[in-house]
């Protein structure tokens, strides 16, 4: 079962347990569960002096810092069932190690999450060839994706909800991609303290889009550990097997009788260990899976995260027919994240709602095509609770 939000907030002020914790330096307000106008500061500068601003959230009990360089998500707080915070995202304490050295923590993702083989595809009749950074394949928009770009930001109130808007636009040609494209990413945190994304996207030439978010969540706390314990569950009774690459073969295999299984809750590390094909290739989990929901006008269940020590939770739905679970299998211990400890392998996971790789040399697979005069919009939404 799950508390409502707001009524363990309340608890937990009302037991008197301190609910402040300290990020990146600066101690937020004790969890009111209040809701404020989101709040900015300077959070470092790139060498051609732009300016980087970090901006505050905080509604329904949940707490964030966005950057508008990559519209990157620096942390993401919420109690945990005794009412305790954590920052369960990982990340960097400086804007140099996010432009050095990321593996995408928190980042916007664009103009195309996860790969496109061979970094090449052909629309209308045209070859075009993308930025290559993955081997012989561009991954998640190439050498300087939307995760690398800093955003407009433009804060928001409205009703119960508090935001941000971010806007970038992305001209005809970058890292290969036909169009100019003007991306609008709505961060919302509700009442409830769920985070809400909404994706725009307009182009002035045919093109594909595939945008997603990089959070890697460990509901125990960042720097907690492994999240080899945390118990998933995924609405889908198919994924899209891979070659060595990491490309999708085409084929949507089903999950029954594999590791690949998630139907039923249960512990990210249990099936992590089997050699299967599949799991070698990913040195992990690092596979689509195909939602049974497909694509949907409003979002859908799609995946319940379970930190079992904590009792936090985090349930996503979106409008996508996809999800990319990563178990964070390339965190090598050679990152320190925000609370000062190394991050190595397992120690978060991501689950990214998307259209499914390499869609733009599939036809068999939901198309990514945007043309223009019509307006990508999908919508994914995470609810934490315990
Ligand atoms: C995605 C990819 C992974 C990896 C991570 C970032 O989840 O599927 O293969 O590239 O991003 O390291």
């Amino acid at each position: 079962m799950e508390l409502n939000r707001r009524t363990v907030i309340a608890g937990a002020a009302a037991a008197g347990v301190a609910a402040a914790t300290t990020v990146g330096g600066t101690a937020h307000a004790s969890g009111s569960g209040g809701r404020g106008k989101p709040v900015r500061t300077l959070f470092g500068r790139l060498a051609d002096g732009t300016r980087v601003h970090s901006w505050s959230l905080e509604n329904g009990g949940t707490r964030m810092r966005v950057l508008s360089y990559g519209g990157i998500v620096q942390s993401l707080e919420v109690p945990d069932r005794r009412g305790r915070y954590a920052n369960v995202s990982l990340g960097f304490d400086a804007l140099e190690d996010y432009v050095a050295s990321s593996p995408y923590f928190g980042a916007l993702i664009g103009r195309y999450g996860n790969r496109i083989g061979k970094g090449r595809f052909t629309l209308d009749g045209t070859v075009h060839q993308l930025s290559v950074n993955d081997g012989e394949n561009s991954l998640h928009g190439g050498a300087r994706g939307f995760d690398k770009r800093v955003w407009d930001v433009e804060p928001f109130t409205r009703g119960s909800d508090v935001g941000l808007r971010l806007h970038h636009t992305s001209v005809d040609g970058e890292m290969g991609y036909p169009g100019t494209l003007r991306a609008t990413v709505t961060y919302t945190l509700t009442r409830d303290g769920d985070w809400r994304i909404d994706y725009e996207a307009t182009t002035d030439k045919a093109t594909v889009v595939n945008l997603t978010s990089h959070v890697y969540w460990n509901l125990a706390g960042e720097s907690s550990g492994s999240v080899h314990d945390h118990e998933l569950s995924l609405a889908a009774s198919r994924y899209t097997p891979v070659d060595a690459g990491l490309i999708p073969t085409g084929e949507l295999a089903r999950v029954a009788g594999t590791p690949f299984d998630f139907r039923r809750a249960k512990p990210v590390g249990r099936d992590i260990r089997t050699p299967h094909q599949q799991v070698l290739y990913g040195q992990g989990f690092d596979h689509n899976w195909v939602l049974d929901k497909g694509v949907t006008a409003r979002p859908e269940h799609a995946a319940t995260l379970r930190d079992p020590s904590s009792g936090r939770t985090l349930r996503i739905a979106t409008t996508e027919p996809g999800l990319q679970f990563y178990s964070g299998n390339f965190l090598d211990g050679t990152l320190v994240g925000t609370g000062g400890r190394v991050y190595r392998q397992g120690d978060g996971l991501c689950l990214e709602t998307q259209h499914f790789p390499d869609s733009p040399n599939r036809p068999s697979f939901p198309s990514t095509v945007l043309r223009p005069g019509r307006t990508y919009r999908t919508t994914t939404i995470h609810s934490f609770g315990v």
